[in-house]
């Protein structure tokens, strides 16, 4: 597809992400389409179109093209909260994508490795080096910026199914776990446009998963803001 604009597209998976863009932003100027809102603004002197996705890959991959069809964005950036899978993660800590994969995408028995898209050459979707490295120069004050590896699937991890999962480490070697990025990665990849992936670590994929992500929401966007923000200043 041929790039007409140097606009950014930055897709959030949650409503404190996106406020806090939207709080950033200037000359905003919004549409609606099947129910998601998209604002088109000026944020950190670029163009950007700001939109929220909502959890799970069927609602990322659907925005992502739709930002891809009717925008045509440069680079795409999506940002969000994550299961930290690395013992060396701390809650709080971001990881930028090195790249991403599905981990739940398993057809053995047509003779592909796990997250491989059969009948395809797809399986690790590889981000935007500018963008990570751009991403990866973010400060935050008490936690780390890390780049690592994203595995994306429709289950919210938990202590009770991270037993089952022990290949998200041992096979996959992920860092982190979460339930957007690789559609994204996916559909940008297609489309070839350069993506980047930043995830606040918001629990440990154990037991207290589910209640350390809402208690975490304001954290992540204020990082999620950081890292956009670090990105477009230096691009
Ligand atoms: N996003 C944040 N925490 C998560 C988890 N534990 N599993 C999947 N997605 C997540």
């Amino acid at each position: 597809m041929e790039i007409k604009s140097n606009l950014i597209g930055i897709i959030g998976a949650m409503d404190e992400e996106i406020n806090e863009y939207l709080a950033n932003a200037e000359d905003l100027y919004s549409e609606i389409w099947n129910g998601f809102e998209f604002h088109r603004g000026k944020m950190a002197g670029k163009d950007v179109l700001i939109a929220k996705s909502g959890l799970g890959k069927v609602f990322a991959a659907m925005v992502c093209q739709k930002i891809i069809n009717t925008y045509e964005p440069e680079k795409i950036i999506f940002t969000g909260l994550a299961g930290a899978l690395n013992k060396d993660l701390e809650i709080g800590d971001v990881v930028i994508s090195h790249d991403c994969m599905y981990h739940d995408l398993e057809t053995e028995a047509l003779g592909y490795s796990r997250g491989a898209i059969p009948y395809t050459d797809y399986k690790i979707f590889l981000a935007d080096e500018q963008l990570k490295n751009l991403a990866l120069e973010t400060m935050l004050p008490n936690n780390k910026v890390i780049a690592g590896r994203i595995l994306t699937g429709d289950q919210f991890m938990t202590r009770a199914k991270i037993k089952e999962f022990a290949y998200l480490t041992e096979e996959l070697k992920g860092d982190v776990v979460e339930m957007e990025g690789a559609a994204v990665g996916h559909v940008c990849t297609v489309n070839q446009i350069p993506f980047v992936i930043a995830r606040t670590v918001s629990d440990k994929a154990d037991g207290e998963a589910g209640l350390d992500f809402n208690k975490f929401l304001d954290k992540a966007a204020k990082n999620s803001w950081q890292v956009v923000k670090t990105i477009l200043n230096k691009l």
